[in-house]
């Protein structure tokens, strides 16, 4: 087979079997013929978590931990962050190319004309309790808007798909909107299409009694910022669940229900929440020495630092930081920000944190950004989940269309009891009470 093959030994029968190698993987049902017995199953590769399975071959966004890239379709995030807008370069990454004008102008006034949900959408959130999450309203609530759209599980019919791909992108803000306005007991605000993606949802989120809302431009763009640098990150738990969900080809609003319910989880879309807090406990810049201490003796983590992937920097860390500063000229100087900077200096000069590769994560400075702009921490989640949308319908259609890929099923390894006679309940009785008599 040659060069690029894996030769592997099964020292249980003395057999050899050559691997071939593809793209730096290998097969993991090529496994299957090695056996000990004809009627053995084949090996299987065990992988929870699946923290060394490719589980797809994807076109879309490309990350080197080591080096800390981050590029979609091929295109660097700093130049998108720099150059382009969240509506632009959602479409780069449904679509794989960057759009001419006409395809731009054409594809803005398509999501700007589907940003209105129904009126029985916005009365079915009227029936939430006063003080819901405003994450769970939209998991629910995009969810069902299946019922809404029934065309919306024909997923194999291209213009039928383009649609929900189109309302999906323009209706999150919305959702989003009203359940942040229900939370608060105030008003629903309806979409102003004069505005931009994030200055409508601007307007949707603050919008009192003036006539007009006009978004202040520099929030505008930097939330717009933000939601590129979040729009995708490759096989990440939401993105997986988005892939796995949508494999049984249920129809797209309920597999971004689930995308979005796994990224409410604590350990996913949770973590900048866990900065804010970090950061009011530590109190002052004279509370650092104390907690790093805590760290290095393992009572604690540096919330917003380390990640699974970057063992390098986070590129969108550093463009993040960036931002914090012009945000602040808007809206006042955060204090928690002083107590960062401080943290983030002291850390990466720390043996600690230099020899385990910790350095900040997208997350160390985004919560900060988002409670200067007004967000309270139960909408963090909320306001990463309208972006990623944009990277689950290209994960959702990438797999949709690609004919390597099935209904997503793992195997297991079983190692629970074999076989047993059923127990009748006297039975059952007798030998519970034996046990508690031993016991
Ligand atoms: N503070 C202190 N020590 C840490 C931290 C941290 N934030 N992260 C990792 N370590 C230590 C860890 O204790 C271990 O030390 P040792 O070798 O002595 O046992 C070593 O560094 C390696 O850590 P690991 O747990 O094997 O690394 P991982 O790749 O499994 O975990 C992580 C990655 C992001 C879960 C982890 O770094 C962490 O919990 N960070 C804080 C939470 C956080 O900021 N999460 C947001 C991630 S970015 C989200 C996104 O990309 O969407």
């Amino acid at each position: 087979m040659g060069e690029n093959s894996l030769t592997i030994t099964d020292n249980r029968t003395g057999k050899t079997y050559e691997l071939p190698i593809n793209e730096g993987a290998v097969r993991a049902m090529d496994f299957r013929q090695i056996k000990v017995s004809d009627d053995d199953f084949g090996m299987m590769v065990y992988d929870p978590a699946f923290t060394n399975t490719a589980s797809c071959r994807s076109e879309i966004t490309n990350i080197d931990g080591e080096k800390g890239i981050l590029r979609y379709r091929g295109y660097p995030i700093e130049q998108l962050a720099s150059q382009s807008t969240f509506l632009e370069t959602a479409y780069l990454l449904i679509n794989g190319e960057l759009p001419t004008r006409a395809q731009f102008v054409e594809w803005e006034h398509e999501i700007t004309i589907h940003t209105f949900l129904h009126e029985n959408t916005k009365k079915s959130m009227d029936g939430f309790l006063y003080d819901s999450h405003p994450m769970g309203m939209l998991v629910s609530t995009v969810a069902a808007l299946s019922t809404h759209y029934p065309d919306s599980k024909n997923i194999f019919d291209d213009e039928v798909r383009q649609l929900q791909i189109k309302r999906l992108i323009a209706k999150m803000p919305t959702l989003a909107a009203f359940a942040y306005r229900h939370s608060l007991g105030q008003p629903y605000v309806y979409p102003d299409n004069d505005l931009s993606f994030t200055g409508n949802l601007l307007n949707m989120l603050y919008k009192m009694s003036e006539v007009k809302y006009l978004p202040d431009p520099v929030l505008e763009r930097a939330l717009d910022i933000l939601f590129i640098l979040h729009a995708d990150h490759e096989q990440n738990c939401s993105t997986n669940a988005m892939r796995s969900v949508g494999s049984s080809q249920v129809d797209p609003y309920s597999a971004i229900a689930a995308a979005c319910a796994a990224l409410y989880g604590p350990l996913h879309g949770g973590a900048n929440e866990a900065v804010l807090r970090m950061l009011k406990e530590i109190g002052s810049v004279k509370g650092i020495a104390k907690f790093i201490k805590r760290v290095k003796d393992g009572e604690d983590l540096l919330m917003g630092f380390g990640h699974r992937v970057y063992k390098n920097f986070d590129p969108r860390a550093s463009i993040i930081k960036e931002l914090a500063h012009q945000v602040f000229e808007v809206t006042g100087r955060n204090p928690l920000l002083d107590i960062a900077l401080e943290l983030e200096r002291i850390a990466l000069e720390d043996d600690y944190f230099i020899d385990r590769k910790l350095y900040p994560n997208v997350d160390f400075y985004s919560g900060i950004i988002y409670q200067s702009m007004g967000f309270p921490v139960s909408m963090f989640p909320v306001l990463f989940a309208i972006p990623r949308t944009a990277g689950w319908i290209a994960q959702w259609q990438e797999m949709l269309l690609d004919s390597e890929q099935k209904i997503a099923r793992p195997r297991q390894l079983y190692v629970g009891q074999d076989e047993r006679d059923y127990l009748s309940w006297d039975r059952r009785d007798n030998k519970a009470a034996a046990k508690e008599a031993v016991a």
